[in-house]
């Protein structure tokens, strides 16, 4: 894969392009819990080592979500919508086609508790203040960026989602996104300087 490839900006304005799937690479990985997900290889690896960092800070995280196929997102996108109704899915899932899970760059982690509790709800993972302030500090050196900051709502079109890591393949860049909380939108757009 080329460099820009792993720069691809997928949101509510700008659709997967509809070459992705032909220049994808996934390999398949059974998490902790037995589910089967569908990733990037290069993204696996940089997890993983970011996985066994955070452990050593007795924070236990686990991939939730990897790839989706545009049919599993629309299943994602209707029952966000049954459940929690249109407002929240709007804020909290993209439509198939315009989801960055398509990308097999993103993933959504889940949280392992000492007591076997696992958290992977997005709205119970925003009081986890202290796990992801563990979690955001460290994936940057594993170039993951979150890919809906706290407070860039009017930018993403997207509530903040702390669970939701991107891959970005360049050290650099991932720094300075992190570093000045930026959203990929702002960077690629030259418009935070
Ligand atoms: N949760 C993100 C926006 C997605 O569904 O792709
Ligand atoms: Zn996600």
């Amino acid at each position: 894969m080329e460099r820009k490839d792993y720069l691809v900006l997928v949101n509510k304005q700008n659709k997967l392009p509809d070459n992705w799937e032909e220049i994808s690479e996934l390999v398949e990985v059974k998490n902790s819990f037995g589910k089967f997900l569908k990733i990037e290889k290069e993204t696996l690896e940089k997890f993983n080592e970011l996985r066994r960092v955070l452990l050593a800070e007795w924070v236990d995280i686990e991939l939730d979500s990897a790839y989706r196929s545009f049919s599993i997102q629309n299943e994602f996108f209707e029952k966000f919508k049954e459940e929690y109704g249109e407002e929240y899915a709007s804020n909290y899932a993209a439509p198939a086609g315009y989801s960055e899970h398509h990308t097999w760059l993103a993933i959504d982690i889940c949280i392992k508790k000492e007591n076997w509790e696992i958290i992977s709800e997005n709205h119970e993972m925003i009081v986890e203040l202290w796990v992801f302030d563990r979690v955001h500090k460290k994936m940057v050196d594993y170039w993951f960026i979150v890919r809906y900051p706290d407070g860039k709502d009017s930018i993403t079109w997207y509530s903040y989602e702390p669970r939701h890591l991107r891959y970005i393949w360049d050290a650099d860049i991932a720094k300075e996104i992190m570093e000045n909380w930026l959203t990929l939108e702002e960077y690629l757009n030259k418009t935070w300087k």
